[in-house]
C-alpha cells in the first residue's frame, strides 16, 4: 500500500489506506483513544475503539514522537467535529492496526508551542527536534520556496549559477578570516571566502557575463541577531553594466517575490526610492535606517537604496584609510593620475560607485560597480596601506586577470538569511538557518568548535599553546 499523506487525506473517504508520521498529541476520550498523526504535510486524526481489544491496549502505549504506520479506512468525522483549519480537518482514520515502527523517549521540550519560551541553549543542542515545530518547519521551507524563486527569475534573465570554491585565498572583505590549514604545504593556510568577490569578477573576465550563487560566506566576528560565522549571500555579477541596471534588477526581483510569495505584505514605496549617504546619515544617524511608517507593523516592506557613499574611510586602530565598502569598488575618478589627485586632497572626499538596499531598519544587499582599470586598482592597494610588493604577492592574480580584456562590470550581493527573518516575521537570523551557530559562536548539538587529536595537529604541522591546553582541561 502506498504512503498517504495528510494533505491528501480527503480523497481517500471510504478506501483502506496506510498513514505513516509522527505521533503529534494523544488525547483519550473514555474508550476512545485520538492520536494526531504528522507528517511533512500536517497532521492526520486517527481513531482507535475498543473493539479490538488487542489493538485498543497497544494504541494505549503510544506516545509524543513515536513514529508508527496505522492502517484503516478514511471517514468523514462526525458533524461538529470537523476542523476547517486544517486540509484533513473534516476526515478521520479508523484504525484497524497498527505498527510501531520507532519509539521515542520523551523531548526536552514542548514541539508543539512555537517555542519562543524556550530557551536558546537548550533549542539549539536539540535542533533537530526544534525544527519539527510548525513554526521552524514553515521557515525553512519558505526558504527553500525563495531559493526556487532566485534561482527561477535569474535563470530566466540568462544569468547563469555557478559555484565558486570554500577553499580558497583571503579576499579582503573587512572582516577576520577563517583560515584552514594546509597538511601538504607545511605553515601555509587556505582561507573561507568573506565572499565569492573575487572569484565573481574573474568569471566576468572569463566572458559568463551574467553570474549569480546562493553562496556561503565565512566571516570571523562577533556573532549578533543579524550576523553568524556562516551566512548565505544571493551574489550576484553583471558585465556591461551600470549602477540603474543593477538596482532595477534587484529590485524587480525582490517586487515580484514579495507579491508572489507574501501577498500578504505591502512594498511601502514604488519604485524603491534612492536615498543619498550623507542625507541618510545626517537625518537618521544610521546608514540603514527603518523607514516604515509603523515600526510595528511587519506586513509593511519599507526598501530603500542607499547610494553615493564615500570610497575611503579612516580607521584610527590601524592609523589608514580603508575602503568602505571593499577595494574592487570604483571611485569617481576616470584614471590614476585623478585618482592620486583626489585622494591627495582629501580621501574623504571621494565618491564611491557603492550602494546598499535597507528593508526595515537592516542592510539587506550591498554592492558596487568596480574598478576595471589594473593601474587604477593597484593605487587604491597601496592607498589602502599595503607596500606594492605586498599588492603584487596578495593581489597580483586579479591585476594580471584584468590586463587580458576585462569587460566593465558590476554587481551586488544580498544576505538572504536577514532577508528571510524579515518576511517571516523573525526577530533573528537564527529562527531562518536550520543550523545555526548560538549568539556565542558554538554549535552545541555536534559540540563544535572541539578539540582535535595530537595525530591531527601534527598532520597539519600545528601545535597547541600549553596555557590553552590546560585552559581546557
Ligand atoms: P557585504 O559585505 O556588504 O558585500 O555583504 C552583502 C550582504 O551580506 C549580508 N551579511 C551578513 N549576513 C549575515 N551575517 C553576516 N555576518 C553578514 N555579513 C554580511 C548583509 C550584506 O548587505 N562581496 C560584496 C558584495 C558585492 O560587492 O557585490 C559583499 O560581500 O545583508
Amino acid at each position: 500500500m502506498d504512503r498517504v499523506l495528510s494533505k491528501d487525506i480527503g480523497g481517500f473517504e471510504g478506501k483502506e489506506i496506510a498513514f505513516t508520521g509522527w505521533v503529534d498529541v494523544r488525547r483519550d476520550h473514555g474508550k476512545l483513544i485520538f492520536i494526531d498523526l504528522r507528517d511533512r504535510t500536517g497532521v492526520t486524526q486517527v481513531v482507535f475503539t475498543p473493539k479490538d481489544k488487542d489493538l485498543h491496549a497497544l494504541a494505549e502505549k503510544l506516545r509524543p514522537e513515536w513514529v508508527v504506520t496505522v492502517r484503516g479506512a478514511v471517514g468523514k468525522r462526525p458533524v461538529g467535529m470537523e476542523n476547517a483549519k486544517i486540509p484533513s480537518g473534516y476526515h478521520e482514520l479508523q484504525a484497524t492496526a497498527l505498527e510501531i515502527i520507532a519509539e521515542a523517549k520523551t523531548p526536552p521540550f514542548d514541539l508543539t508551542s512555537d517555542g519562543r519560551e524556550i530557551g536558546e541553549e537548550t533549542r539549539m543542542k536539540y535542533r533537530y527536534l526544534d525544527l519539527r515545530r510548525p513554526r521552524m518547519q514553515a521557515n525553512v521551507r519558505m526558504r527553500a520556496k525563495i531559493n526556487k524563486f532566485i534561482r527561477d527569475y535569474l535563470s530566466e534573465k540568462d544569468f547563469v549559477e555557478v559555484e565558486t570554491p570554500d577553499i580558497g585565498k583571503s579576499t579582503p572583505e573587512g572582516a577576520r578570516d577563517y583560515l584552514i590549514p594546509s597538511r601538504l604545504y607545511p605553515g601555509k593556510f587556505y582561507a573561507l571566502p568573506q565572499s565569492p568577490q573575487q572569484y565573481k569578477q574573474l568569471l566576468m573576465v572569463a566572458g559568463f557575463e551574467k553570474y549569480f550563487q546562493i553562496a556561503r560566506c565565512f566571516r570571523d566576528e562577533d556573532t549578533r541577531g543579524d550576523r553568524q560565522p556562516e551566512f548565505t549571500q544571493l551574489d550576484i555579477e553583471m558585465s556591461f553594466t551600470s549602477q540603474d541596471e543593477v538596482l532595477a534588477l534587484i529590485e524587480e526581483l525582490y517586487t515580484k517575490m514579495v507579491k508572489e510569495l507574501y501577498p500578504e505584505k505591502k512594498i511601502k514605496w514604488s519604485p524603491f526610492p534612492r536615498l543619498n549617504y550623507a542625507d541618510v546619515m545626517a537625518k537618521y544617524h544610521s546608514d540603514k535606517p527603518d523607514l516604515r511608517e509603523n515600526k510595528e507593523d511587519p506586513n509593511e516592506l519599507a526598501f530603500a537604496f542607499v547610494v553615493n557613499f564615500p570610497m575611503f574611510e579612516w580607521k584610527e586602530t590601524e592609523k589608514r584609510w580603508d575602503a568602505v565598502h571593499h577595494p574592487f569598488t570604483k571611485p569617481d575618478a576616470k584614471d590614476k593620475d585623478e585618482f592620486m589627485k583626489l585622494f591627495a586632497e582629501g580621501p574623504e572626499k571621494i565618491k564611491a560607485l557603492q550602494y546598499d538596499l535597507v528593508l526595515n531598519g537592516f542592510e539587506v544587499a550591498g554592492g558596487s560597480i568596480r574598478t576595471t582599470d589594473p593601474d587604477v586598482l593597484a593605487a587604491i592597494f597601496e592607498a589602502m596601506g599595503n607596500k606594492p610588493e605586498d599588492v603584487r604577492e596578495k593581489f597580483g592574480h586579479i591585476l594580471e586577470a584584468f590586463s587580458y580584456g576585462v569587460p566593465p562590470h558590476g554587481g551586488i550581493a544580498s544576505g538572504l538569511d536577514r532577508l528571510i527573518a524579515i518576511l517571516q516575521n523573525e526577530p533573528n537570523i537564527r529562527e531562518v538557518i536550520a543550523f545555526p551557530k548560538t549568539g556565542d559562536g558554538k554549535d552545541l548539538m555536534m559540540q563544535a568548535p572541539s578539540e582535535v587529536s595530537q595525530e591531527q595537529l601534527k598532520e597539519l604541522h600545528l601545535s597547541v599553546e600549553e596555557k590553552i591546553k590546560s585552559n581546557n582541561k
